[in-house]
């Protein structure tokens, strides 16, 4: 499933707001259009982030300050490290007197090939029949193809595995019940929505297996930065006794971040919980909202860290360094 077009040097993206009721591809502008696309999660999914803001970097920096521009995209969203990473290599092929379109191509296609090592390395952690939970939209939807945390349902779907994935609702922007449960379907693999409040209850159930999630900032300890709510679960899969993996390029690893608590945290605008997708407010105007887009799920909690180079467990300071070598 593409969530991005570049065609004849003009830049498309489908507008992930409006599904799964819409597929409308729009075209970006300008600069200011792509930042808005990012901040409001037109694009979104930190792979899918980086692709287009390299794309966007590339096309739009002509007779501009390139390091004004790579500044005002990357402060978009600041938790997802693909960001930066992304504008930081077209800026890399600027100094360097390189092609920037050529850059943004090969961004795109190394993250092709990443998300299908990941989802291979994580297939091999699964059984046929397995029952899956997942949080928020790590698919093709977030990247390129296959994606992170859905990859190996879909590379598994391909291979004739039949999975049972249940999808948290992922509040407050639904990515899991209007993109995951969408992403899925049309993939052909069962999938099952739930509310975020229902993972206990269909782990002790015994309906899963393990837990697949997408992540954001990988920190040098291991601590991982995921959407909202993910840390929950994996206390709720420690509890259970279930796996809990989480899936990402290896350069979502930031070395420069010792732990979790140097992830800056996206805080988004509380009146989203209150007024997204309702038809009228879901409490008073004068209540306040808390609303941070992503939490940090502590290592401890953490049973692999599966990268493009490989499946990296505990202890993750010795072993995300390893798989270097
Ligand atoms: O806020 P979003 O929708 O961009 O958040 C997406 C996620 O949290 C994903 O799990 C993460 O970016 C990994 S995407 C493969």
């Amino acid at each position: 499933m593409e969530n991005l077009r570049f065609e004849k040097n003009k830049l498309y993206i489908l507008d992930q707001t409006l599904l799964p009721n819409e597929e409308k591809w729009v075209e970006i502008e300008n600069e200011k259009h792509a930042y808005d696309a990012i901040k409001t999660l037109m694009v979104r999914g930190a792979p899918a982030i980086g692709i287009f803001a390299g794309y966007v970097t590339a096309l739009f920096s002509k007779g501009k300050d390139i390091y004004k521009l790579k500044e005002y995209l990357d402060s978009a969203r600041p938790t997802a490290v693909n960001l930066s990473w992304a504008t930081k290599r077209i800026v890399h092929a600027f100094e360097s007197g390189g092609n920037l379109i050529d850059e943004a191509k090969a961004i795109h296609n190394e993250d092709i090939e990443m998300c299908r090592k990941i989802s291979e390395y994580g297939l091999s952690l699964l059984k046929d029949g397995d029952g899956i939970l997942t949080h928020c939209n790590a698919g093709e939807l977030a990247t390129s193809k296959y994606g992170t945390g859905l990859g190996p349902l879909i590379l598994g779907k391909e291979k004739g595995y039949k999975f049972h994935v249940y999808s948290d609702e992922t509040r407050p922007l639904l990515q899991g019940a209007r993109l995951t449960s969408y992403e899925l379907e049309k993939a052909g693999i069962d999938v099952t929505l739930i509310c975020d409040n229902m993972a206990s209850y269909v782990m002790k159930e015994g309906l899963i297996n393990a837990v697949l999630v997408g992540c954001d900032r990988v920190a040098a300890n291991g601590d991982t930065a995921n959407k909202i709510g993910t840390s929950g679960v994996a206390i709720l899969a420690k509890h259970y006794g279930i796996p809990f993996y989480v899936l990402g390029p290896y350069s979502t690893v930031d070395f420069g971040c010792k732990t979790g608590n140097d992830i800056e945290i996206e805080l988004r605008d509380g009146e989203e919980i209150k007024k997204m997708f309702y038809k009228k407010p879901t409490a008073l105007e004068e209540t306040k909202c808390l609303n941070p887009a992503f939490d940090v799920t502590d290592n401890s909690l953490i049973t692999a860290i599966i990268t493009d180079k490989g499946i990296a467990k505990p202890p993750f300071e010795k072993s995300l360094k390893e798989l270097l070598k």
